[in-house]
C-alpha cells in the first residue's frame, strides 16, 4: 500500500530540498496521496479528532503551566487564580479539563472501533500495540493530571491508587516510598507528578507517530475486513476525500466539545476536587475520573485472596491484565474473518462486552457494597472471559457469512430497476 512515491517537485527550491531531506516528498506521500480505501465510514474519522484533541491538549497544558504553582501550599490556589484573574484562563482551563474527558470518549470510540472491525489482526498487531502503549500513557498522564488542582480528591485519589503499588510482594513498599519522594503524598510527590504530567504527552506524540508510521505501512483495514486488492479500483487519495470527511467530524466533535466547555464544564468532574486537600479529612467515596471507573471497579472487584495471592495484589493484576491483554489480543482472536460484519455471533458478544464494559464503570462509581460488589465480579469475569474464553473459541466454532470478495465488490451499487434495465417507476401523486 505505501507503494512508491508520486510525488514530483515542482519549485526549484523543492527539487534542492527533495534531494537533501524529502520532507515534502514525505508529507505528500502520507497526508496528500496515500491511498486509502474508498469505504470508511465515520468511524474512521477518530484517529483524526485524537490527533486533534492531544494537540489541543498539549497547547492548552502549556499555557496553564505558565500560571500554575506545583506546590502543596500554593497549587490549589493557582488553579482558582488561574479560573479568576488569568486573562482568559478560565477558558483555557476549562478547554483542558474538558479536553481530557473527550479525549477519552474519543479513544474508546476508536478502540471500540478497532474491536469490530478486527484491525488488530495481522498485518496490524504492531499499530494495535502501539496503540495499547498509547493508552496506557493517556491513563498515566491523566491520573497525574488529576494530582495537579490538589483538591480533596486529587490527595486520596493519588494516595490509594499509590499505595496499590505496596501491594508488590517483598519491593512494594520500598517503590511506594520513592515514588512519593517521602513517607506520604506530599510536596514532592506532587512536584514530580508535574514534571511528568508536563513530559508525557510529548512520549505520547511520539507513540503517535509511530502509530501513524505503522498504520501506513500495511494502510488502513476498513469496514469489510477484506484488504484492498486493487490500488486504483478500491482507494482513493487521503486529500481531499478524507481530509474533507475528517474536517467535517472534527467540527462536529468540536461543537459537542465546545458545548461542555461553555454550559457544563463541572459535569463530568468530582466536586470535592473544589475543597483543598486535607489530608485529616477522608472524602466518603473515593472515585477516580468517569473515564477510569472500569479499571477501578476490576481492581475493588478482587476482595479475596487467590491461592498465595493476597486480594489487595490481585487486584492490581487483574486491573493491569485488563489492559496488558490487549497486547495478546491479535494472537488471542482465532476467526480468519477480520470484521464482525460477517460474525454475528462475535457480532452478539462484542455488543455484551461494550454493555458490561459499562456496567463496570457504573460498578466503579458505586460504593463497594452489596449489589455493586457481586455485579462487578460477574462483569470481570466477562470482560476477560471475552478475550481468553469468548475469541478464541468463537473463531474455530463459528460459522461466518462469506464477505465480499473485494471492496470494489461490496461498493457496487445494489443491483435496482437503472441496473435490469427496467423502468424506474414514478412515485403516485
Ligand atoms: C492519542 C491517541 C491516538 C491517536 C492520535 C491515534 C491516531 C490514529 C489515526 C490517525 C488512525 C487512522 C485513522 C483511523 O483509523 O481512525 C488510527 C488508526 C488506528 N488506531 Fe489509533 N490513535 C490513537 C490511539 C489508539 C489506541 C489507544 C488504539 C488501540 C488500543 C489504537 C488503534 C488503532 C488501530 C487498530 C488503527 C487502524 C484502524 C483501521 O485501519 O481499521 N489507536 N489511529
Amino acid at each position: 500500500m505505501s507503494g512508491p512515491s508520486n510525488y514530483v517537485p515542482k519549485s526549484g527550491f523543492e527539487k534542492w530540498l527533495d534531494t537533501r531531506l524529502p520532507v515534502v516528498r514525505f508529507a505528500y506521500d502520507t497526508m496528500i496521496d496515500f491511498p486509502t480505501p474508498k469505504n470508511l465510514n465515520y468511524w474512521y474519522t477518530f484517529g483524526g479528532i485524537l490527533a486533534v484533541c492531544l494537540a489541543t491538549q498539549i497547547i492548552t497544558g502549556i499555557v496553564l503551566a505558565m500560571h500554575y504553582v506545583p506546590h502543596i501550599d500554593y497549587a490549589f490556589n493557582s488553579v482558582e487564580r488561574i479560573m479568576r484573574d488569568v486573562n482568559y484562563g478560565w477558558l483555557i482551563r476549562n478547554i483542558h479539563m474538558v479536553g481530557a474527558s473527550m479525549f477519552f470518549l474519543a479513544v474508546y470510540i476508536h478502540m471500540f472501533r478497532g474491536l469490530y472491525y478486527g484491525s488488530y489482526k495481522a498485518p496490524r498487531e504492531v499499530l494495535w500495540g502501539l496503540g495499547v502503549i498509547i493508552f496506557l500513557l493517556m491513563i498515566i498522564t491523566a491520573f497525574m493530571g488529576y494530582v495537579l488542582p490538589w483538591g480533596q480528591m486529587s490527595f486520596w485519589g493519588a494516595t490509594v491508587i499509590t499505595n496499590l503499588v505496596g501491594a508488590v510482594p517483598f519491593v512494594g513498599e520500598p517503590i511506594v516510598t520513592w515514588l512519593w519522594g517521602g513517607y506520604s503524598v506530599d510536596n514532592a510527590t506532587l512536584n514530580r507528578f508535574f514534571a511528568l504530567h508536563y513530559l508525557l504527552p510529548f512520549v505520547i506524540a511520539g507513540m503517535v507517530v509511530l502509530h501513524i508510521w505503522a498504520l501506513h505501512v500495511p494502510g488502513n483495514n476498513n469496514p469489510t475486513g477484506v484488504e484492498v486488492q486493487d490500488v486504483k479500483a478500491e482507494t482513493v487519495p487521503f486529500h481531499p476525500y478524507y481530509t474533507i470527511k475528517d474536517g467535517f467530524a472534527i467540527s462536529v466533535f468540536l461543537m459537542i466539545f465546545a458545548g461542555f466547555v461553555f454550559f457544563a464544564p463541572n459535569v463530568l468532574g468530582h466536586t470535592d476536587n473544589y475543597i483543598p486537600a486535607n489530608p485529616m479529612v477522608t472524602p466518603a467515596h473515593i472515585v477516580p475520573e468517569w473515564y477510569l471507573l472500569p479499571f477501578y471497579a476490576i481492581l475493588r472487584a478482587i476482595d479475596f485472596n487467590i491461592l498465595f495471592i493476597d486480594a489487595k495484589f490481585g487486584g492490581v493484576l487483574f486491573m493491569m491484565g485488563s489492559i496488558l491483554i490487549l497486547l495478546a489480543l491479535p494472537w488471542l482472536d482465532t476467526s480468519k474473518i477480520k470484521s464482525m460484519r460477517y460474525r454475528p455471533v462475535a457480532k452478539l458478544c462484542w455488543i455484551l462486552f461494550a454493555v458490561n464494559f459499562m456496567v463496570l464503570g457504573l460498578c466503579g462509581a458505586m460504593p463497594a457494597e452489596a449489589p455493586w460488589t457481586h455485579i462487578s465480579k460477574i462483569c470481570t469475569f466477562f470482560y476477560f472471559a471475552y478475550f481468553v474464553i469468548i475469541l478464541p473459541v468463537l473463531g474455530v466454532v463459528e460459522k461466518p457469512m462469506t464477505p465480499p470478495a473485494s471492496i470494489a465488490d461490496s461498493i457496487k451499487p445494489h443491483a435496482g430497476p437503472r441496473d435490469s434495465g427496467q423502468a424506474i417507476p414514478v412515485p403516485a401523486e
